[in-house]
């Protein structure tokens, strides 16, 4: 009796502590450093319009969004005093008076913000708008989605290529390697298969499907006139939940990076990989700062750059090395690498490494590899033992037919390899004993699975990439759910659960990071303040609520997002 007094009471204490400490934090950190009205003539005051500040010299840009009222507010606590620049997003709008403002330690400064419609909307246009935008049919549009790879469609849109010049110009794009941008292009190795959006196969289907797409090309572009034969749609801005938001950027040191992924580790660093150049970086939010480590070069003709990255039980980073042809693992103690090499190591295209999982190794000491085949590893023994999806398929059956080839690749907790068929609609389990490969189809036809993370319940969450959705696929019941997206032309990449039970995804194609409550299917869609290339999003668990984290492969940052409202 004594004892549950005791316990009550301490409990007593620590609610009443909480909710006090709870207080003035949020009463800390909710004083406004900067705020102001947007507005316009056309609209007078306008809700969902981010408003970024950038300190002079710094790094860093933090973003909010204009609320119901049109009014926009910077935490104390996000804004150290100094001189910032003001930089705003609202489709169809510009800033009219574009000055910097003095943020200052002691009390709070009031800009109002007045936009004015810009001349020419088609330079704000995100790729899904284009898509939107354009004529043609859902199928003739997806032909521009392997594009975003590398530069925006807004190059296609405006270029003047009649038919027979488009031919020449998809041959060309075909030559660049995945990890490549007009600035900084590099070529794919010679002699290979596989491809990234390509036609390059010689046979006479293969050209004809070509003319036909180049023929499409030619209709969306400005060769037979000086204007778009079509109008040009827009998505309307953040609305209520989607503007309570705070997201903040991270320039990196090297313009020319590429951060294909971004994960945080158990000590809440943000670990980087770079798609076009040897590097693997470290991002320490608390700071701000940034340390890159040169990566092994291992074969110096081959392109360069890398694209999965993972922590593994002991904390230790990996690294898919793409066309360098190994799996990389980085010891952040010693900071040293140790790398295994493919079976096809010096065979070109062959030889790609995309993806490694390192998140369950210490099952069997075992490590599955993505690539132009999968593999999995056995890290003592070096053996790389290659996946044979048609094995236990009957020749006679339906599926025989099929490619099963995996982009994404995850696993379970017994680290057994699920694939995702990037080319097709399976997600794919392989046997981790007994290497028997099973394709589960989803519900959607021709869903294009990409990424996804496994939650510690065995389901996987997972991108559907031309399904427009994210897809859950329970391992144990073996049963699909699917979650529409409602902005068309999101093309989510990957998807992940947060411990709150929040499922996240974020768009390839419209600069929108999506958040799914689970238990309700609710979507909040937060639109981030710059185009941005999104590929896989990572959540840290260990603050509360969860973060999200996305590098921005073709803007050389790492963003992070913040939701303000539950
Ligand atoms: C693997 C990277 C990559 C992919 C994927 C890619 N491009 Fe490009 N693209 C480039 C590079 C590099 C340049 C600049 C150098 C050049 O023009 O060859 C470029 C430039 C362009 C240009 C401007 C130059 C011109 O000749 O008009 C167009 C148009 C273009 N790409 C169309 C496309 C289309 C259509 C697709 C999708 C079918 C695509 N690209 C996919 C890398 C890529």
């Amino acid at each position: 009796m004594m004892r549950l007094r005791f316990w009550v009471f301490i409990i007593v204490v620590l609610v009443i502590l909480g909710i006090s400490l709870g207080r003035t934090e949020a009463q800390s950190s909710s004083a406004a450093t900067l705020t102001g009205r947007v507005s316009s003539q056309e609209e007078g005051a306008m809700e969902g319009v981010l408003v970024s500040a950038k300190r002079t010299g710094s790094k860093i840009t933090v973003t909010v969004a204009s609320n119901e009222h049109g009014e926009y507010s910077f935490p104390r606590n996000r804004l150290e005093p100094g001189q910032y620049s003001i930089r705003i997003r609202a489709v169809g709008y510009e800033l009219e008076d574009p000055r910097p403002v003095e943020v200052n330690a002691e009390k709070s400064t009031t800009l109002d913000l007045k936009l004015r419609k810009t001349q020419d909307v088609s330079r704000q246009l995100s790729n899904g708008e284009w898509l939107m935008s354009m004529t043609g049919t859902e199928e003739q549009k997806q032909n521009f989605l392997g594009c975003t790879t590398c530069h925006t469609l807004e190059r296609i849109v405006r270029s003047q290529h009649d038919a027979a010049e488009w031919i020449q110009v998809w041959r060309r794009m075909t030559e660049y390697a995945q990890g490549s941008t007009p600035a900084r292009p590099q070529r794919r190795p010679s002699g290979g298969r596989g491809g990234s959006g390509g036609d390059m196969e010689p046979s006479l289907a293969q050209q004809n499907r070509l003319a036909k797409t180049a023929e499409y090309a030619a209709t969306i572009n400005l060769s037979g006139s000086s204007k778009w034969p079509y109008e040009l749609k827009t998505l309307p801005r953040p609305k209520g939940k989607a503007t309570k938001v705070i997201i903040t950027e991270y320039d990196l040191p090297r313009p020319e990076a590429l951060p294909h992924d971004a994960v945080a580790d158990s000590q809440g660093n943000v670990w980087y990989s770079d798609f076009g150049s040897q590097f693997l970086g470290k991002l320490d939010p608390k700071t701000g700062k940034i340390i890159e480590y040169a990566v092994p070069l291992m074969h110096s003709e081959e392109p360069k750059g890398a694209l999965d990255i993972g922590v593994d039980p002991e904390g230790k980073i990996w690294m898919g090395m793409m066309y360098q042809g190994v799996i990389a693992r980085f010891d952040p103690n010693t900071e040293k690498f140790d790398t295994w090499k493919s079976p096809k190591f010096g065979q070109g295209d062959a030889a790609r490494t995309a993806m490694v999982t390192p998140t369950r190794l210490n099952v069997d000491g075992k490590v599955w590899v993505g690539a132009d085949d999968e593999y999995q590893v056995d890290l003592k023994t070096g053996q790389w033992t290659a996946i044979d999806y048609k094995r236990d398929i009957p020749k006679d059956s339906p599926l025989a037919k099929l490619s099963f080839g995996s982009y994404g690749v995850a696993v379970d907790s017994k680290n057994n390899f699920y694939g995702l068929n990037l080319g097709g609609e399976f997600v794919t389990r392989v046997n981790a004993e007994t290497m028997t490969a099973t394709p589960f189809r989803t519900p959607t036809p021709n869903s294009g699975p990409r990424r996804g993370h496994m939650d510690d319940q065995d389901r996987l969450w997972f991108a559907e990439f031309r399904g427009n959705k994210i897809g859950m696929f329970e391992t144990k019941t073996e049963k699909f759910m699917e979650y529409a997206i409602p902005a068309p032309w999101t093309n989510p990449y990957d998807a992940v659960l947060d411990k709150t039970g929040y499922a996240w995804t974020g768009g390839m194609s419209n600069d929108h990071i999506v958040r799914m409550n689970t238990k309700t299917g609710e979507t909040t869609e937060y639109l981030l303040p710059r185009m941005t290339n999104v590929r896989r999003v990572n959540i840290d668990n260990s603050t509360n609520p969860p973060t999200f984290w996305v590098g921005n492969n073709l803007g050389s940052s790492i963003i992070k997002l913040e939701p303000l409202e539950p």
